[in-house]
């Protein structure tokens, strides 16, 4: 008897039969291993630590290099400027990078809360109007439980982020739920403010 006759399909088509053959052991460690190599590769890139995908890396540099034209401009924390720059993609492109990177771990990466409060609701604790943002930012709050970025970042990334965190408002992201006081909506940005460019250094 022919040793492969005992894995010899029942079926027989005109006279053609067929083997079961397993899938060979190597085949199926391949596969297991394609599995396990997509969980590692869906953790590590697209929930772990903010900034490892080619996109973010991108954005992240994107960002470096706009940054490079503060030159000596000098960005008054003050609600003209603020809500100016809400309005210039590029530059809440570099707000978003420093909320990312210093402000995520508290307030989540969109913002939504969560040892610190829900920034996209539209209830404050700290804030009455605009300018309070880039205030708070600086100097901190409730006894350091929201740091004071004053000494760590540049002055003008503070207004970058406090614009960037301005923009957030008012998406009611499901996340911390609402604290302190229901506030009025943020003014409309004075005509034109977006055309304007930022100052350069021209180099
Ligand atoms: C260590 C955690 C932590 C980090 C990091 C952090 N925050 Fe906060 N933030 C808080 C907490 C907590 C509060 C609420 C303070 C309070 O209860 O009065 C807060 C409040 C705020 C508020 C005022 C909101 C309100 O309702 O009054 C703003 C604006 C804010 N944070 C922006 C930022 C920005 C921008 C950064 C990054 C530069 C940042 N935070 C980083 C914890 C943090």
């Amino acid at each position: 008897m022919n040793k492969h006759e005992d894995i010899l399909l029942d079926h027989n088509y005109d006279g053609i039969q067929e083997y079961d053959n397993p899938t060979p052991g190597w085949w199926n460690w391949l596969f297991a291993a394609s599995i396990v190599f997509a969980f590692l590769y869906y953790f590590f890139f697209h929930i772990g630590y903010a900034g490892w995908t080619l996109d973010e890396e991108y954005g992240d540099a994107m960002a470096a290099n706009t940054r490079k034209l503060y030159g000596d401009l000098e960005l008054k924390p003050d609600q003209e400027t603020l809500l100016k720059y809400m309005k210039e993609p590029k530059w809440m492109a570099v707000g978003q990078v420093v909320f990312k990177a210093n402000c995520a771990q508290c307030h989540q990466a969109d913002g939504s809360g969560g040892t610190g409060v829900n920034l996209t609701d539209d209830y404050y604790k700290n804030v009455k109007e605009i300018a309070d943002i880039p205030r708070v930012v600086k100097n901190g709050a409730a006894n350091g439980a929201m740091p004071a970025w004053g000494p760590r970042l540049h002055p003008n990334d503070i207004v970058m982020v406090s614009a960037y965190v301005a923009t957030l408002r008012g998406q009611n992201l499901q996340g911390r739920p609402h604290e302190g006081d229901l506030i009025p909506p943020w003014p409309s940005a004075p005509a034109g403010a977006a055309e304007t460019e930022p100052a350069t250094t021209g180099g």
